[in-house]
C-alpha cells in the first residue's frame, strides 16, 4: 500500500501544505505574507493572523492539487519547532484537529531536519552519510546526516545566522525586508573584490557573523573610507547615502562574497575533518547565486558530489516537512495528540 503524508509548515511567515506519496511530492502550496515588508522584519502577531487566514485554503489546495481525497491520507506531519510560537500554534493545532478528525497518526517534525531532508526530494540524491550546510534566516549549521532520522550538528553559528547577516546588511543599505534576495540581485552586477570585510577567526566548525555586520555598519557610516569606528571618520547622512547609491552593486557583491567565503571555508574544513564527500546545501540562503556558484567550484576542486534542492524546496515549504514525515512514518516515529504544538521537536 502506498504511504500518503499530508504536511503543514507554519513556522515563520509562509503558510504551506504538501502531499507526498511514497516519498514523491505531489503538491506543495505556499502562501507568502507580504504584510511584513513595511516593518523591516516579520511581526509575529501579524504572521499568526495571516496563517489563520491561509491555513484552510492552502491545505485544501494541496489536497486537491495532489488528486487525493482526505481518506487517502495515512498520517499528518507538521512543523513543531523551531519557529515563532504563535505561527507554530496555528499549523500544529490544525494538524492535530485533522489527525483527530481523520483518526490518522500525527508526526511532529523538526524544521531544521526537514531543511536537510529537502535534499532527498528529487534525484540525484546524496548517499549516506552526507554533510549538509543548512543556511536560513534563523540558523546556520553543518550537519552530518547518517540516515533520514539520524543527524548530528557538528558546527553552528554562535551569534547571527547567515540569512540574518544578509538581511541586516541589506537593512543598513536601506533595502526592504527580506534583503537577502536583493543583495543577491545587486551583487550580480558588482565587483566582489572592491571592498574588504574581515573574516572572523572562530575555532572549530562554528560560525560568527556579528563582526562582519559591525564592520559593514562602520564602513557605511564612514562612506566607504574605513571599516573602523573612529569619531573623526564619520560621514554625514548625505555623504553616506550618496556613497551607497553610487556603489550599491560593488557593496552588495563584496558583502555577499564575505558571507559566502565564511560559509564555504567552514564547510571545506568539515569535509576534511569527516572525510565525507557527498555534500548538500539547504535552507533559504542556499537560493543565493554566489553561494551556489562557490559551492559548485569547491565541489569540483575537492571532488565532492554536490547537491542543492530545487529553489522552491530551499526556502520554507511543506514539501520538506512531507518528506521528513514520510521517513518518520517508515520508522514509526509518531507523536501523541497531547504533544505540545511548539515543544522542541526530536530529530
Ligand atoms: O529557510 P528560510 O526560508 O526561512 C527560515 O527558516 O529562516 O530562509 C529565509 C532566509 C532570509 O534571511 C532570506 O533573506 C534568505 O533566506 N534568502 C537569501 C536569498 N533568498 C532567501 N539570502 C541571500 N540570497 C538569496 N537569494
Ligand atoms: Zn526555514
Amino acid at each position: 500500500m502506498p504511504v500518503t503524508i499530508l504536511a503543514i509548515e507554519s513556522s515563520c511567515d509562509e503558510t504551506s501544505s504538501s502531499v507526498c506519496v511514497d516519498g514523491k511530492i505531489l503538491s506543495n502550496y505556499i502562501a507568502n505574507q507580504t504584510v511584513h515588508e513595511k516593518y523591516g522584519g516579520v511581526v509575529p502577531e501579524l504572521a499568526s493572523r495571516a496563517h489563520m487566514q491561509h491555513i484552510v485554503p492552502v491545505v485544501d489546495a494541496a489536497v486537491r492539487d495532489a488528486g487525493i481525497i482526505m481518506k487517502d491520507i495515512d498520517a499528518i506531519a507538521f512543523t513543531q519547532s523551531p519557529g515563532l510560537i504563535g505561527s507554530l500554534l496555528v499549523g500544529g493545532q490544525f494538524a492535530k484537529s485533522l489527525s483527530l478528525a481523520l483518526n490518522k497518526p500525527l508526526i511532529a517534525v523538526h524544521h531544521m531536519q526537514a531543511h536537510v531532508l529537502a535534499n532527498l526530494i528529487d534525484d540525484p540524491k546524496p548517499s549516506f552519510p552526507f554533510l549538509c550546510l543548512t543556511v536560513s534566516g534563523g540558523h546556520t549549521q553543518i550537519v552530518v546526516c547518517e540516515s533520514p532520522t539520524q543527524m548530528k550538528v557538528i558546527g553552528e553559528t554562535i551569534d547571527d545566522a547567515a540569512g540574518e547577516a544578509f538581511d541586516k546588511s541589506a537593512k543598513l543599505l536601506g533595502l526592504p525586508y527580506p534583503g537577502g534576495p536583493l543583495i543577491d540581485k545587486y551583487a550580480r552586477e558588482g565587483d566582489p573584490n572592491r571592498y574588504k570585510f574581515p573574516e572572523p577567526q572562530i575555532p572549530g566548525l562554528n560560525f560568527s557573523f556579528s563582526g562582519v555586520k559591525t564592520s559593514i555598519l562602520y564602513f557605511l557610516q564612514n562612506a566607504g573610507k574605513s571599516n573602523l569606528y573612529k569619531e573623526e571618520f564619520g560621514a554625514t547622512e548625505e555623504e553616506k547615502q550618496k556613497f551607497i547609491s553610487e556603489n550599491l552593486p560593488d557593496i552588495c557583491a563584496s558583502i555577499q562574497q564575505r558571507i559566502v567565503t565564511i560559509l564555504l571555508n567552514k564547510l571545506k574544513k568539515a569535509a576534511l575533518a569527516t572525510g565525507i564527500t557527498d555534500i548538500c546545501l539547504a535552507g533559504g540562503v542556499s537560493a543565493n547565486s554566489g553561494l551556489r556558484k562557490g559551492f559548485d567550484e569547491k565541489g569540483k576542486k575537492y571532488n565532492w558530489n554536490t547537491f542543492v534542492p530545487e529553489l522552491k524546496y530551499c526556502t520554507d515549504n511543506a514539501g520538506m516537512i512531507a518528506i521528513t514525515g514520510y521517513y518518520k512514518y517508515l520508522s514509526e516515529q509518531f507523536a501523541d495528540l497531547s504533544v505540545s504544538s511548539t515543544a522542541r521537536a526530536e530529530w
